[in-house]
């Protein structure tokens, strides 16, 4: 299929919104930017236009979607009801990083749920994103626009890489701001639980309802008998071609274990390091092929890079990245939730 590629967008420019609007319409693919990853848009309510992001993506169709609105008002028809406690998190973080869990409106298809009775939902900050939407009309259901299993895309090279020729329009807006996927939070459940960490924290939403709580069984690697709350948990992720290899604990000792690996593995393996600017300039200023990601304590920095630095080890031809690990609070929960997902093996030391 030949991709319409909608190049320097700027806001102004409603004409070319709108056929971007057009397309959502006629039930094809637009990827757009939202403030945390590109996203992979269909109409929510058409079951061809949301086989057309499954087949675009490869994703599973029992992993369900995120459906993006432009205003509350959207937010009714896709739900039974709309919960105090919901209203006083849109009210909160509206528009912006969080998607809320609510329980169906029935008329909403399987497809978009994959099977379950709760939907996604949330409104993107992004002005681009909300004046698609907005002129669409449309509810729209919008995955991360990478093919599924690769690290979720941070700018439009990223999409063009992994989706030119497989949608209908990829609409570019530069890169996205937080770089990590939306907050999830369960609001079906009592306490509310957080399903995938964000940049908007369990600590954010303490400040606007009580009982909320992240999702026990957040970092561990799913099982096959265990039913994950959120589908998309079982499924790797975020993975390069490269194999990722993550170290916890202390500073130190994660530099002497790195140091160690770059000892002992076997030499024809072309070894990557990530690292935070601290441990990069005290302990491997002699290391090849590093990127560095931002301070140690600035987490939010290092999630706006983490995924295209994965994406450029690839381009590089790293055979195995040895990734350092980070506190896992406020935002760093969300940057080490993405890197467990992606390491094939973690080393605790
Ligand atoms: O920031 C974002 O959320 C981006 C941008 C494009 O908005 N979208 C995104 O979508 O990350 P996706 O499809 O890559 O991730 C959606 C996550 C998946 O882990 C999925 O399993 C979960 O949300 N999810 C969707 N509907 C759910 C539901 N009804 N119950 C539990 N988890 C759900
Ligand atoms: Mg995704």
């Amino acid at each position: 299929m030949e991709t319409i590629i909608l190049n320097h967008i700027d806001l102004d420019q409603d004409d070319r919104l709108i056929k971007a609007a057009r397309v959502l319409k006629d039930n094809g693919t637009v990827v757009f930017p939202t403030e945390t990853v590109y996203g992979l848009g269909a109409n929510a309510l058409d079951e061809k236009a949301i086989a057309k992001i499954y087949k675009a993506k490869g994703r599973p169709s029992d992993n369900p979607l995120i459906v993006h609105v432009a205003s509350e008002k959207q937010v009714d028809d896709l739900v039974e009801e709309v919960p105090i406690r919901a209203k006083q998190i849109m009210e909160a973080f509206w528009p912006g990083p969080l998607t809320i869990i609510l329980k169906k409106n029935p008329d909403i298809s399987d497809v978009v749920t994959g099977g379950l009775d709760t939907i996604a939902i949330r409104m993107p900050s992004n002005k681009i994103a909300l004046k698609i939407i907005e002129h669409s009309g449309l509810p729209i259901a919008a995955p991360s626009a990478n093919i599924s299993g690769r690290p979720s895309p941070t700018q439009e090279e990223h999409v063009i890489k992994d989706l030119d020729g497989r949608v209908d329009m990829i609409v570019c807006g530069g890169k996205t701001v937080f770089g990590l996927e939306s907050t999830v939070l369960d609001l079906t459940t009592s306490p509310a639980l957080i399903l995938r960490p964000g940049s908007i924290t369990l600590d954010d939403i303490k400040r606007v309802i009580n009982d909320v709580t992240m999702d026990p069984g957040l970092n561990e690697k799913m099982k096959d008998h265990v039913k994950p709350r959120s589908p998309g948990m079982k499924y790797t992720h975020y993975s390069p071609d490269a194999e990722v290899i993550l170290f916890e604990g202390k500073e130190n000792a994660i530099s002497e274990a790195i140091k160690d690996q770059l000892i002992h593995l076997p030499s024809h393996l072309k070894i990557g390091i990530l690292a935070t600017e601290e441990m990069a300039l005290e302990y491997l200023k002699e290391a090849d092929n590093i990127i560095t990601l931002g301070k140690r304590s600035e987490p939010g920095d290092i999630g706006a890079m983490l995924f295209k630095a994965l994406r450029d080890f690839d381009e590089l031809g790293v055979d195995i990245i040895l990734a350092e690990g980070i506190e896992a609070v406020g935002v760093g929960e969300a940057v080490m939730n993405r890197l467990r997902k992606a390491a094939s093996n973690i080393i605790r030391v």
